[in-house]
Parts: structure tokens; C-alpha cells; sequence
């Protein structure tokens, strides 16, 4: 059967991917943030995923706001990375696992979600930098990529409790796959974040670094915190961590197993004008 066997969290900064892109990540300014990614990346290589169903949110790029579904589901064989504007990133194609997909759209809208289904997208800088950030510049990505995209852009947005409710059913329809593959789980966006207006840049370290701690250890008080709150602490684009709610759902403890064990953090100021975070959690086993 199918295994949720870890989650990553982290931030999907465009101008990390530009600075790989680009060949700047040994610039002063970007030394410390790459610095920060090695452990992740030495940890990536030594548990390789099958499948990642990575969570993240467009940002007006495949939906524009002509259509803004709440949640959204990748059924697709392969993504091309989108043009966010400057042309698209020179990274791979993300190729998916529409078996698997399938599954899940099954499975979670039985559970009751009810999931958008996305048969042809372009993936933008959400789904495309962490990539980046946890596999480096390989010419092929090491794994299949199920895209999960969730609106932070226009309100009303998904409760935090709404994405923690879709990891648990995420889990379940993974591990009801009657196929041996290791599969982890990503959420992406955040932290500190607001990108425009009078509090622009606004960071909020100590709050990051308290969300980090709950995530960890309980998700479900995290899961109760209202959009006001996230906004007023970690600015108007900071809502984009309620994503990571969605992967810490879908861990064994929400669903009467072990405690997940934390394998590696790192916190960053600045990237572009924003706070970079990382987070690993295995799954007990
Ligand atoms: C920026 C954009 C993002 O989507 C994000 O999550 C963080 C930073 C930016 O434009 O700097
Ligand atoms: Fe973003």
C-alpha cells in the first residue's frame, strides 16, 4: 500500500528560484538562506520520495481571477512550470501520478471535499521553488508530483481547520492505494509576508518561530487560529501558511498514530522582503 511517510514545509520565495536560476546563491545576501537548505537537501536524498503531493497556492497565474477554486487537485501526467511574466523558470517538467490522482479525487470527495479537478495547469513559483529549494538543479525532478492548490488569494479563504480536515483525508486516500509507494506530503507559502502597503516587509520573527512550534505540537490549536490573526502577525500574504496545515493533517498522530519526529528546521530573514522557513517531519513508523 501507499505510505504518507513525511511532511515538508517551507517557504516558495520566487526569488529563491531566481537565485538558483541565476547562479547567485553564493552572494552574501543568499549564503545563509542556501546554507539553511543543506541539511533538507542531504535528509531529501537519503528518504527519495515516490510521489509528493505538494500543497500550494497560484498566484493569478493558471487561474487568473476569472475562476478561483477553493481547493484544487493536479490530474494531470505533467505540469509545465508556468510564465509568471519573464518567461517560464528553466527548471524540468513536473511530472505527475494521474493513478494516484485519480485516487484521490475519488476518495477525498467521497470523504466529502469538494475538490476542483484540474486536468491541464501550468505550476507558478509555489509549486516550482520548493522543488528547487529541496532537490537542487537536477535535470529531471527525482519524483512524481501530485499539485494540491489552495485559495489564499481572494477571500473567502479556507479555514485553518478546513486544511487540516483535507490532510487527514488526504491521508486516507493515500494510504487506501493498493500500490507500494513512499509519499510525502509539502506545504508551502509564508512566513512573515506582506508584500505591499504601509506595513510592506513587515516580519515578525518570534511569531514564526511560535508557529513553527505549534505546528509541531499542536496542530490543532494552530487549526483554530482565525485569518485575522495570521494577517495581523505575519502580514497580508502570511495567510499563505494555513497551506502548511494541509500537510501537517495528513501525519500518523491526527489519525491514532505515533508522534511525527522533527529531522530539520531553519528560519531565514530576508529573502526577497519576506521571512524563509523550513520545516521536516518524518511520520512515526
Ligand atoms: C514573494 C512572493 C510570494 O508568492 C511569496 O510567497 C513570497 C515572496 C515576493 O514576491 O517576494
Ligand atoms: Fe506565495
Amino acid at each position: 500500500m501507499a505510505k504518507i511517510t513525511a511532511s515538508v514545509y517551507t517557504s516558495h520565495v520566487p526569488a529563491i528560484g531566481v537565485a538558483m536560476d541565476l547562479g547567485k546563491t553564493d552572494e552574501p545576501y543568499y549564503a545563509p538562506l542556501f546554507a539553511g537548505y543543506e541539511a533538507g537537501r542531504e535528509w531529501m536524498a537519503e528518504n527519495p520520495p515516490d510521489v509528493v503531493i505538494l500543497v500550494f497556492n497560484d498566484h493569478a497565474n493558471a487561474f487568473s481571477l476569472e475562476m478561483v477554486p477553493t481547493f484544487a487537485l493536479g490530474m494531470s501526467a505533467s505540469y509545465e512550470p508556468a510564465d509568471e511574466g519573464w518567461g517560464a523558470r528553466p527548471v524540468p517538467t513536473v511530472e505527475g501520478h494521474p493513478k494516484l490522482s485519480a485516487h484521490i479525487a475519488h476518495s477525498v470527495i467521497r470523504d466529502d471535499f469538494d475538490l476542483t479537478l484540474v486536468n491541464d495547469i501550468p505550476v507558478d513559483h509555489g509549486c516550482t521553488v520548493p522543488l528547487s529549494i529541496m532537490f537542487g538543479q537536477p535535470e529531471v525532478w527525482p519524483c512524481k508530483v501530485i499539485p494540491v492548490i489552495v485559495n489564499v488569494v481572494q477571500y473567502p479563504i479556507p479555514s485553518g481547520k478546513r486544511c487540516l480536515e483535507l490532510g487527514k483525508a488526504i491521508r486516507r486516500a493515500v494510504e487506501s492505494f493498493d500500490e507500494d509507494l513512499d509519499v510525502q506530503i509539502w506545504g508551502t507559502g509564508g512566513m512573515s509576508h506582506q508584500l505591499q502597503g504601509q506595513r510592506a516587509g513587515l516580519i515578525n520573527e518570534p511569531w514564526d518561530r511560535a508557529f513553527m512550534d505549534r505546528m509541531i505540537a499542536d496542530p490543532e490549536l494552530q487549526a483554530a487560529m482565525d485569518h485575522v490573526d495570521y494577517v495581523r502577525e505575519a502580514g497580508s500574504e502570511g495567510i499563505e501558511l494555513v497551506m502548511w496545515l494541509v500537510a501537517r493533517g495528513a501525519m500518523a498522530d491526527l489519525a491514532d498514530g505515533g508522534e511525527p519526529v522533527e529531522v530539520h528546521r531553519h528560519y531565514h530573514v530576508p529573502a526577497s522582503n519576506t521571512a524563509a522557513g523550513q520545516l521536516i517531519l518524518e511520520d512515526s513508523r
